[in-house]
């Protein structure tokens, strides 16, 4: 191969590598054991030569990195994750190196987890499950486990792009429940289509959904009974759920986050769900992870999962083949990369386009 191209992880599936080798690249796996690459350890994999590196949202991609980069003539990176707060894009453009993300293939994906969730922390699954296992269901009772139903509830989605808008789809057509959002953008998408969906159900003798913008994000706080946090991260979005906007929240509501942990000030977040037991939160991510804040793992009312939201084969193999063609893109000079910087500034699927 002519050009170097690194990946600092193993990545599923197969295309990916052939899309490369195709195209005249030559593909380094890392095989560091450690789950998390220092930016030691990937300035050493980045040697002195090396045209583009696929890398993970553990790795912190900044001036360190993209200096290396730049040193050993490479142009391309992409993070294999819709997400790029690990990644410093005013550093990459100061080196010259573009920078890709993988939206797109993982919106179902994720949604779908924040809805299991959602139903999960509702109905009291996990709890449930652990019950059964350690062998204490003694018979059926009118009290057992008695959840939350979520038809005619409301769902409340904080930032309503890609990935929310898919699970305020879900939750709307799936349960029947009301939705509010809270996003800078109007997504018209999504309110045309409850809109519809209300229609339908109304024309069928049933009470119908309603939506609504929400003006401020402590509306949805308020009025919500399931809430989806769907921000990226960034320094606006950063403890955007801290002690004073969990006390706005109803003392039964779901909180379920599979954005990026430190949205949410996970330490104001234990104290919330030891005084408040009929909250119940679903997380994916965490503020420090792979660690979770003190008390979080003896919780009851909180479902922890270990940052999966995108974890299908389908999506995780598409990520892969997405973050490849970033790299190959750029090293190849297809016209997608003649805006420098590739990610995409919003998640938003209403949003304009960049200038
Ligand atoms: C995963 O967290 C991603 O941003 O793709
Ligand atoms: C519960 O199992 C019922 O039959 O109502």
């Amino acid at each position: 191969g002519k050009y170097r191209v690194i990946s600092t992880k193993s990545m599923p599936g197969t295309r990916w590598i052939n899309l490369l080798v195709e195209q005249d690249c030559r593909v380094e796996i890392c095989t560091q054991k450690k789950t998390i690459l220092s930016v030691e350890d990937i300035v050493t994999l980045i040697g002195d030569r090396c045209d583009g590196v696929i890398g993970q949202l553990t790795e912190d991609w900044g001036e360190t990195l993209f200096s290396a980069l730049s040193r050993a003539g490479g142009k391309a990176f992409s993070n294999m994750a819709v997400g790029y707060n690990n990644v410093d894009v005013n550093a990459a453009n100061k080196y010259g190196v573009a920078v890709g993300n993988t939206p797109g293939v993982l919106t179902e994906t994720t949604a779908e987890l924040a809805a299991s969730l959602s139903v999960a922390a509702a109905r009291r699954i996990v709890e449930a499950d652990e019950f059964m296992r350690a062998g204490l269901y003694d018979g059926w009772l009118p009290h057992l486990f008695v959840g939350n139903l979520l038809k005619g509830q409301t769902v409340g989605v904080i930032g309503a792009g890609r990935i929310g808008s898919a699970y305020a789809r879900m939750m709307v057509e799936g349960f029947k429940m009301n939705l509010i959002y809270y996003d800078l953008y109007q997504a018209t998408r999504l309110e045309k289509f409850v809109t519809a969906y209300g229609a339908f159900l109304k024309a069928n003798g049933e009470k119908p959904v309603t939506w609504k913008r929400a003006a401020s994000m402590d509306e949805v706080l308020r009025e919500a009974d399931v809430i989806s946090l769907h921000p990226i991260l960034d320094k606006t979005t950063y403890h955007l759920v801290n002690k004073e906007s969990l006390s706005r929240m109803k003392k039964e509501a779901i909180l379920i986050n599979c954005s990026r942990g430190p949205v949410i000030d996970e330490v104001a977040l234990v104290e919330h769900l030891k005084e408040n037991p009929m909250f119940r939160v679903g997380l994916d991510v965490f503020e420090d992870e792979p660690f979770m804040k003190p008390g979080l793992a003896d919780l009851k009312n909180a479902i922890v999962v270990p940052h999966i939201a995108s974890a299908s084969k389908w999506t995780r193999e598409g990520m892969a083949t997405l973050a490849a063609l970033n790299v190959l893109g750029k090293i190849k000079g297809y016209p997608i990369w003649s805006d420098p910087n590739r990610v995409e500034p919003f998640l938003n699927e209403n949003a304009p386009p960049p200038a």
